[in-house]
């Protein structure tokens, strides 16, 4: 097992309260709140430029929040630094692929091991005593082969085919230790099997790690498939929560993805 310190299932690991976030005049986030349960597999969904990203970047530390509190395994971590927050295994990736392109497939998730900062990277890959060096490689290949990817260990992380390197962003993340795991539009450019594989990864991070999963993505069957509580925003704020079903089913979720009568002219 990579990562034994599973939380304990039921309690929340995240509570966002009264959430804002402002740019200028731009409000992308207001008094946004959700609880995110250990072991779960929560999706955060709603229209473009509701603040779904924003409210990624504020609880992983990117953008300070302008108000309201962020509390991660019962501490209030409200605009802590990125790195303390990684640090304590809450961990987000990006909307777009984010690999070391002239690096190894191994050496990405290396790198991962190590913390995954681009500064000074070949000290962190190479620059380490070989007895911690041993240790990254084996968890390296540990990982890898947690996502099948083993037989790929050795080619460069830009000839992989679009699918695969989408795996090795996760695994690199999985390398960093996640008790918490962002995760942003993880289908976005995949056909429907690269899909279906790797939403079958991210319930395989959450069942067989233990991590629990917050997931962003516009893919509404994938969503619906696997995530057990959707919270849906719709300009900056909360529209609705509940199970698939519910959501599925809830008018002003409709109304906010299809519009009102009145903008279908
Ligand atoms: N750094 C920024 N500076 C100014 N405005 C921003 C910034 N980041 C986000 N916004 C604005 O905040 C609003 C919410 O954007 P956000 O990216 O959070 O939406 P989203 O729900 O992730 O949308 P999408 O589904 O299209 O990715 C938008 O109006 C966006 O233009
Ligand atoms: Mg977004």
């Amino acid at each position: 097992m990579l990562n034994p310190s599973r939380p304990s299932a039921e309690s929340p690991i995240l509570q966002v309260r009264g959430l804002a976030r402002t740019f200028g005049g731009i409000v992308a986030v207001k008094d946004f709140s959700v609880d995110v349960y250990a072991g779960s597999i929560h999706g955060l969904i709603g229209p473009n430029g509701a603040g779904k990203t924003t409210t990624f970047n504020v609880i992983s530390g990117f953008y300070a929040p302008s108000a309201g509190k962020i509390i991660y395994l019962g501490r209030d971590i409200s605009g802590h630094e990125t790195s303390a927050l990684a640090a304590i295994g809450l961990i987000r990736t990006f909307q777009g692929a984010t690999l070391f392109n002239q690096l190894s497939v191994l050496d990405n998730v290396r790198v991962g091991c190590h913390g995954g900062a681009k500064a000074n990277l070949l000290r962190r890959v190479f620059g380490r005593d070989r007895a911690t060096e041993a240790k990254a490689d084996r968890k390296a290949r540990d990982i890898l082969d947690f996502f099948g990817l083993q037989a790929l260990a050795d080619e460069f992380a830009t000839n992989l085919p679009h699918g695969h390197q989408r795996a090795l962003g996760m695994a690199v993340a999985l390398a960093a230790e996640p008790k918490l795991l962002l995760l942003d539009e993880p289908f976005t450019g995949m056909n429907p099997e690269e899909t279906r594989r790797m939403a079958g990864l991210v319930r395989r991070l959450r069942d067989e790690q233990g991590v629990t999963i917050m997931l962003i993505e516009h893919d509404m069957q994938a969503v619906m498939g696997i995530c057990e509580t959707i919270t849906v925003m719709n300009f900056g704020t909360l529209l609705a929560q509940g199970t698939p079903e519910d959501v599925r089913a809830n008018r002003s979720v409709i109304e906010a993805y299809l519009g009102s009568p009145g903008d279908a002219a």
